[in-house]
């Protein structure tokens, strides 16, 4: 079976755009795939987080992935930082890493940019350290956003490199699989543009029925249209957008033929859709109270990955040591 490898941002809870935009792909891929999920919480060094902040961010990025159906049993979900062998290939791919190539990373300049007082190197080795993530478990295949594609590329000229230097056919070179193309870009309600946590207009899995009532009749609409079959606006086409994607077909056919017939009352189509919105997330919110609340269920989950990941990159390190030329 081909191996995935995907490194999770915690940042925070996760939102509809994160659910229909990577984690429904990932639970797609536990199926078809040999997948490593992890949690990058060493990537998450580079700001100088609280010791609590990493603590909390961890368990509920985790708690959440699992209550949207993330499975222990068929994926290995671990935390980067339980496997240490992932450091040691990034200390080797270290050595053949060039300053000038980091330093032309878009994504380290943008960095050098926004927080000046704090260049550190693992911000500019930051895609060595993706790359041994990646390089690790020997993935084939590796699901990110299309801002990571020049992290994948680094990945890859990496593997190359690795492979040139010691003149082995050792590292497959790492394919993206992009979650942007695969799946629906998730509108947000304040009238343009995508759903997002940054934007502050994001609608989380783990809001209540109020909470979720409260944003949903908040989104930007305007009078109607007057004329029949008009073109949707953004914000009316956002609207439409998001009910597609929770709602019954039947549901969202009803409200485009009241749309296209000008009897549209938008009043009425956001309590469907914060009705639909909210059977989406009960579910799942449930298991995240259930899960958060056992604390022994999340060690286990996290102990057994960990097991799993380490098994895996031991292999590989062993036999990058042997090529390197330690016994
Ligand atoms: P955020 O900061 O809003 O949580 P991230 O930029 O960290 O989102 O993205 C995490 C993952 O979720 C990425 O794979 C990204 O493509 C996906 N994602 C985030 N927002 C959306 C959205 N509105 N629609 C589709 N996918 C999204
Ligand atoms: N850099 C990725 C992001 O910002 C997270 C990440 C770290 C990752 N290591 C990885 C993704 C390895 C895929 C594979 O989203």
């Amino acid at each position: 079976m081909e191996i995935v490898v995907s490194g999770i941002r915690p940042t925070g809870n996760l939102h509809l755009g994160n659910y229909f935009g990577a984690v429904k792909s990932f639970i797609q891929m536990q199926d078809e795939y040999k997948c490593f999920f992890f949690i990058a919480d060493w990537h998450s060094l580079t700001t100088h987080p609280h010791p609590e902040n990493i603590r909390r961010s961890v368990k509920t990025i985790l708690t959440e992935y699992l209550a949207c159906g993330i499975d222990p049993e068929k994926a290995t979900i671990y935390v980067q930082s339980d496997v240490r062998e992932v450091v040691e290939l990034y200390l080797y791919l270290n050595m053949n890493a060039y300053l000038g190539e980091l330093e032309r990373v878009t994504s380290f300049k943008e960095k050098v940019r926004k927080q000046p007082d704090n260049v550190n190197a693992g911000l500019l080795t930051y895609p060595t350290l993706m790359a041994a993530d990646i390089l690790i478990h020997k993935a084939v295949k590796v699901p990110v956003g299309k801002d990571q594609e020049q992290n994948m590329e680094m990945a890859r000229k990496f593997a190359r490199r690795f492979n040139t230097i010691y003149n082995v056919d050792y590292f497959v070179e790492p394919a993206s699989f992009h979650l942007s193309e695969r799946a629906v870009k998730v509108p947000g309600l304040d009238g343009s543009g995508k759903m997002g946590k940054s934007e502050g207009n994001a609608i989380y899995l783990m809001d209540d029925e109020k909470t979720i009532r409260k944003k949903v009749m908040k989104a930007v609409t305007d009078s109607g249209p007057t004329e029949p079959d008009s073109a949707k606006p953004e914000p009316i086409q956002n609207l439409f957008t998001l009910m597609e994607i929770v709602s019954e077909p039947s549901t969202y056919d009803y409200f485009n033929a009241q749309y296209n017939a000008c009897s549209i009352r938008y009043g009425d189509m956001k309590k469907q859709l914060a009705e639909d919105i909210n059977a989406f997330c009960a579910p799942i919110r449930e298991r995240i109270m259930d899960i958060s609340a056992n604390d022994s269920y999340l060690e286990k989950v996290a102990a057994i990955g960990a097991e799993k990941a380490r098994e895996s990159a031991a292999r590989t390190l062993k036999e990058v040591r042997n090529i390197i030329g330690f016994k």
